[in-house]
């Protein structure tokens, strides 16, 4: 057991540390020329330049892959999307047909609703592409298409290195649905960007580990937490909050923050802090006004900003610090943050990151 975790304590944190190569392995063979391409989708041929709108669908960390990727795609690509979690996709009547693409997102490749929501959107004559890690897995094997993540088997129960490949993969995917409507060079650029990001987690995870593990000591006996975010960092609120209740069970929630002052905020006080999800975009003035909202609640803030940023700094109690990078990106560098946060937390707090309870790695009842 101790060998299998190459000297780390837990799956969790070795597949954390592992995110650098997950990256790599993520990208390679999907960049030619300076730009994105994808192999697996040259049989659809057609089907992908006259796409009219794409449906994202997915569960659990998959679907907040899918959110990123739902956003961006609109604002890169611009195509219309939408996105909704497998288990309620199967039971709405979403007019689908030719022309829709359905992405379904699913690590295991074998999570029952989606496998449903992929038979349904067939029926009703869309495409659809699937994103999994699993070679040969059920869903691979219904799909229009597979795109692998490859990033390896991922023991630890709650996702971690494989959120990081879907969210590079379905970037590039994105990246490469602009082909047509935006300038290569915008497009190489972003892709080049991408393409640094394994050798900035690798410069960066070390001073993240130790980070997250103060801030762990600090705040792991609170019972509650909010986590917030705007635009492509709202996703990660919600990821934030999964991944520490998930394995810390402590209660926590993730909220657009501009949706705080319509109900939530009226639960914050000195033992309800505040994980604001704050990079520097253009969002950013926005959600210095909420947390000077929540300050106002007396609750504690901890902010995860862009590095050196004073303004930040200033306005909350503790903050971790991530490398500065585009917007779209930020949901990529955000991640081993979130999930180192939560995974000291669960250790401080005596449990067992990889084998949380009531949970299973992959979900095959519906
Ligand atoms: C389970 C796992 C989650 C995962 C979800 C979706 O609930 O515990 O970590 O995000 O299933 O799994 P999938 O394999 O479809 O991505």
């Amino acid at each position: 057991d101790a060998a299998e975790k190459g000297g780390y304590p837990h799956f969790m944190l070795k597949e954390i540390y592992e995110e650098p190569q997950t990256l790599r392995n993520a990208i390679t063979g999907r960049i030619k020329s300076k730009l994105p391409h994808f192999r697996e989708l040259e049989k659809m041929g057609e089907d992908l330049t006259k796409i009219k709108g794409i449906t994202v669908l997915a569960c659990g960390t998959s679907y907040h892959a899918g959110l990123v990727f739902q956003r961006f795609v609109q604002d890169y690509a611009g195509i219309r999307a939408e996105i909704d979690v497998a288990s309620e996709f199967r039971y709405r009547n979403l007019p689908l047909g030719e022309g829709d693409v359905v992405i379904a997102i699913s690590q295991s490749g074998e999570t029952a609703d989606t496998l449903e929501g992929i038979r349904k959107a067939r029926q009703s004559g869309a495409k659809v592409v699937s994103l999994t890690n699993v070679v040969g897995s059920t869903i691979s094997r219904e799909s229009d298409a597979v795109i692998y993540i490859n990033a390896g088997p991922e023991i630890g129960v709650a996702a971690t290195k494989t959120y990081v490949a879907q969210l590079a993969v379905l970037l590039l995917l994105g990246a490469s649905l602009a082909l047509n409507k935006r300038n290569p060079e915008v497009i190489s650029q972003l892709v080049n960007e991408i393409e640094g990001l394994p050798t900035v987690f690798e410069s960066v995870l070390a001073s993240a580990d130790e980070q997250c593990q103060r801030l762990a000591r600090e705040y792991y006996q609170f019972r509650h937490f909010m986590y917030i975010g705007r635009g492509y960092s709202y996703p990660s609120a919600l990821e934030g909050a999964l991944k520490l209740k998930e394995i810390s069970y402590i209660h926590a929630s993730g909220y657009q923050a501009g949706e705080l002052k319509h109900g939530p905020i009226a639960l914050l006080d000195r033992d309800f802090p505040v994980f604001a999800i704050i990079p520097e975009d253009e969002l950013k003035a926005k959600m210095l006004s909420n947390i000077m909202e929540t300050r106002a609640r007396d609750a504690k803030v901890v902010a995860i900003c862009s590095e050196s940023d004073r303004e930040v700094s200033r306005a909350v109690n503790s903050r971790i610090e991530v490398p500065k990078v585009s917007a779209p990106l930020y949901p990529l560098v955000m991640s081993p943050y979130l999930q180192l946060f939560a995974y000291h937390v669960a250790v401080a707090r005596g449990y067992d990151p990889d084998r949380p309870r009531n949970l299973a790695k992959s979900v095959t009842v519906e």
